[in-house]
């Protein structure tokens, strides 16, 4: 076995739809084991900034895949930086959210982000949150997980994080948007959003944080 596969038996990869609540899970796993949680769609939201940053359109691959590549960014206990910039609260409008989806479909991009999440695995072990966790970036995860929930559910919980009602105009955008990241996610060409083989599957529409969390704790403890 090479180092990285013995490394990858120290990995949880959850992987999922847009707000199927997978990144709040996926962090409190990682502090129940006392790993390091990795927000990957955070790298793919930070590229999607930094592109509309420099002005260049989310549709133009090259020059994307070139940003991917430079993108300066750190992330410490407090902040994640681009720049000297902490664009925690900038990366997580839906606008960005959107952009992120775009580029996220272009291999080029995907590609530039690939060594910068495996450097995410230490010794300590790895939670990772994603769509494509499981089948490219930690293929030997010791445990896959395919988190989904209902999207009237998905909408539900993003309206309430948004403090907005769970009914009404609002909430009709908040799920016309997640319908449509969904399928853009799950159509594109390279690492679609969709469940590895090995994944074993977690509805959470009916579960709370609590109960998906310790779901997730017990299927790793009984490996
Ligand atoms: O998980 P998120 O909503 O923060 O992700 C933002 C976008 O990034 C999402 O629409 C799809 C893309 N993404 C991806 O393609 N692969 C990943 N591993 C993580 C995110």
């Amino acid at each position: 076995m090479t180092k990285t596969a013995n490394l990858d038996q120290k990995v949880i990869a959850i992987d999922g739809p847009s707000a199927s609540g997978k990144g709040t899970v996926a962090a409190r796993v990682a502090a129940a084991l006392g790993w390091a949680y990795l927000d990957s769609g955070a790298l793919y939201r930070l590229t999607a900034l930094y592109a509309q940053r420099q002005g260049v359109s989310p549709e133009n691959e090259s020059a994307v895949a070139q940003l991917a590549q430079q993108l300066p960014v750190r992330f410490t206990q407090e902040h994640i930086w681009l720049d000297d910039e902490a664009v925690d609260d900038a990366i997580r409008t839906e606008e960005i959210g959107m952009n992120a989806s775009v580029i996220a479909q272009w291999q080029s991009v995907r590609q530039a982000l690939l060594q910068r999440q495996r450097d995410f695995l230490t010794d300590q072990g790895l939670v990772a949150d994603g769509r494509d966790m499981a089948s490219v970036v930690f293929p030997n995860a010791r445990l896959k997980v395919f988190l989904t929930a209902d999207a009237r559910v998905r909408a539900a919980r993003r309206a309430k994080q948004l403090g907005l009602p769970e009914e009404g105009d609002a909430f009709d955008g908040i799920l016309r948007d997640i319908e449509k990241r969904d399928e853009a996610d799950r159509n594109r060409s390279f690492a679609p959003l969709q469940a590895d083989p090995d994944a074993k599957r977690l509805d959470t529409s009916a579960l709370s944080i609590e109960e998906s969390v310790q779901k997730v704790l017990d299927w790793y403890r009984q490996i």
